[in-house]
């Protein structure tokens, strides 16, 4: 049986070198097959490699929290100006125009609510679904360290089948539990086994020690969920340094729809993860855009 690593040897995360990319622009995607490298590319800018995604999931064990009480008058304009929507079927099917030209990642995992034990999830979607709605990918909560680890681990695992029969990517999204630490160590540990386990897109927390090499050690892209309401400069700051330290984009939520002015935080967040935007220069163009609509 394998030990703990208890190796005294330093380890080298090569985090000055990106991995090699053969013939196609994505990390770890080069072996894929053709449906599948399609939908990346839709959600994946071949141009820059990244993407901001916009997550709108939370009502799937939130309710209607903060800002998405009601998605077709506060989201649904904003989808224009992001690179993919990060949403329920749910929400799909009764609130978003079928003609948006966005891909969509759906949500394919739930059960309890935030009255339980969140790690206590299912695969709550059929593929055949996600394919019925036109899905350019798949997202599923993992659990690592979590009461029900293994089984979030399984359910992404047949995910993963599901959507390697189809060609439908899988987001693999580490899920930290109230009471665990949220450091480096823990997040290589935790996207470095859902890409081992098939993953294509891993979908994790910002640290501010390490996080290059919770980068450069998952061999597929990783992209930067934001977690709670922070000012805009520091918000627009964690995405900078996600994207510098090789995060492949963002998939934000509350810092953008919890911001006073929405579709500003798109934009300035737009420039910071594909044109490098230092963020005192987004935050300016935050603000002119906030004030242009007053
Ligand atoms: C949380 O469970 C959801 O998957 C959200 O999509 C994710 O947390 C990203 O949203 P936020 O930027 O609000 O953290």
């Amino acid at each position: 049986m394998p030990e703990a690593d208890v190796s005294k040897r330093d380890k080298n995360y090569y985090t000055d070198i990106p991995q090699p990319t053969a013939g196609y622009f994505l990390k770890g995607a080069s072996n894929l097959g053709w449906g599948m490298k399609h939908r990346l590319a839709q959600v994946f800018s071949p141009t820059s490699g990244r993407t901001v995604m916009l997550a709108v999931d939370h009502g799937y064990f939130q309710g209607p929290t903060t800002g998405l009480e009601r998605i077709d008058q506060t989201i649904v304009p904003l989808i224009p100006n992001c690179d993919a929507f990060f949403c329920t079927r749910g929400i799909l099917r009764s609130v978003v125009p079928a003609d948006i030209t966005k891909p969509v990642f759906l949500r394919a995992s739930g059960g309890p609510s935030i009255l339980k034990e969140l790690s206590d999830e299912e695969i709550a979607m059929d593929i055949e679904d996600a394919i019925r709605l036109n899905a350019a990918g798949i997202g599923i909560q993992v659990f690592i360290g979590g009461e029900h680890e293994t089984r979030s681990v399984h359910n992404m695992t047949k995910l993963v089948d599901m959507g390697m029969r189809y060609g439908i990517p899988v987001m693999a999204v580490t899920a930290v539990g109230k009471d665990m630490v949220r450091d480096a160590k823990y997040f290589r540990l935790a996207c470095r086994m859902c890409a081992e386990l098939g993953a294509n897109v891993l979908k994790t927390y910002f640290v501010s020690e390490e996080f290059e090499t919770v980068t450069s050690s998952c061999p597929v892209p990783i992209v930067m969920a934001g977690g709670k309401k922070l000012p805009e400069l520091e918000a627009l700051t964690m995405a900078y340094n996600a994207v510098q330290q090789g995060a492949a984009g963002v998939d934000m939520g509350r810092n953008i729809f919890q911001s006073d002015a929405p579709a500003a935080m798109m934009e300035a967040v737009n420039k910071v993860v594909h044109e490098n935007m230092k963020p005192k220069d987004a935050l300016d163009l935050f603000n002119t855009l906030k004030n242009a609509k007053k």
